[in-house]
């Protein structure tokens, strides 16, 4: 269906759309229900040239449904539902620098996140994206059908727990807390239904899963490292390219994204509210 209040324009032919010819913080009705629409068929939208303040932000990121407030990230001061995504010049490593989608270690893991740019290196900070549809719909009917059966363990201990790997990096202090609240390990469909496209999406992540359900970590290895491969390939992905007021909003359910660290010396600065999701249903479940 043609959209008529709004312009969308694929940035890839695999992944995401930039939508222009809206302001956030005064849509119609109209143009509200095609951003929505946008963003169910794509995984991933972009604006441009949006200045929201924090508080127009939070009440963008509140359209889509209630915050999710990230227990492990530090919060902007007086704004506690947005979490900061910082490198300044002096620190070598970035936040989100690996393909992974955020919160697949809760048991409702976040619908979608918003980020913004406040600060932007020069040259560089891009954020790619990959599209969780695409790289299921591309595997062997074989291998679909066997995935379709599976659930995998996921889990956030071992990268912000009090063992996890941000530990061991003087520079994740000032960006992470709350270790004790890594919790327990949570189960997901390896396949989703996709709560609002109902369409089939692979639901694994480099970063927080852990193996597949009742198959030790060494036996999940290789179809886990063959799968992400796969989903990371140049046809299901995109790479936006940042300038102040730029937004992404992308699907925790249906996408994966990873930030590029290649702008050392210099601050990149983005604010993100993860909005709540809901529990997962497996493919087979209609
Ligand atoms: C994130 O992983 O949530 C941050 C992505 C980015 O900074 O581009």
């Amino acid at each position: 269906m043609a959209y008529e209040t709004v312009k969308v324009r694929k940035v890839t032919g695999g992944c995401g759309v930039e939508v222009t010819g809206v302001d956030l913080k005064s849509m119609s009705n109209r143009q509200w229900d095609e951003v929505q629409r946008a963003f169910v068929e794509n995984g991933v939208v972009f604006f441009r040239d949006q200045s929201l303040t924090p508080e127009e932000h939070i009440a963008f990121a509140r359209r889509w449904g209630p915050i999710d407030v990230n227990r492990f990230f530090s919060a902007v001061a007086g704004h506690p539902e947005i979490a900061e995504v910082r490198k300044e010049p002096e620190q070598k490593t970035n936040i989100g620098g690996g393909w992974h989608t955020d919160h697949s270690y809760d048991i409702e893991p976040a619908m979608g996140s918003v980020l913004l740019a406040r600060e932007l290196p020069d040259e560089g900070g891009d954020t790619l994206f990959a599209n969780m549809y695409r790289a299921f719909e591309a595997l062997s009917p074989g291998l679909q059908r066997t995935l379709e059966g599976l659930r995998a363990v996921h889990g956030a201990a071992h990268i912000f727990g009090p063992k996890g790997v941000h530990k061991s990096n003087p520079e994740s202090a000032s960006r992470y807390g709350n270790d004790h609240l890594a919790g327990d390990d949570v189960l997901h469909p390896v396949v989703i239904r996709h709560p609002l496209s109902g369409r089939k999406a692979l639901y694994v992540n480099p970063a927080f899963t852990l193996r597949f359900e009742d198959w030790s970590v060494e036996d999940s290895k290789p179809l886990l490292e063959h799968l992400y491969r796969h989903a990371t390939r140049p046809e299901f992905t995109c790479r936006f390219n940042w300038q102040p007021g730029s937004i992404a909003f992308w699907d925790n359910r249906a996408t994966w994204h990873y930030a590029a660290n290649d702008y050392h010396g210099e601050r990149r600065l983005m604010h993100r509210i993860t909005v709540a999701g809901c529990p997962l249903q497996p493919a087979t479940a209609h």
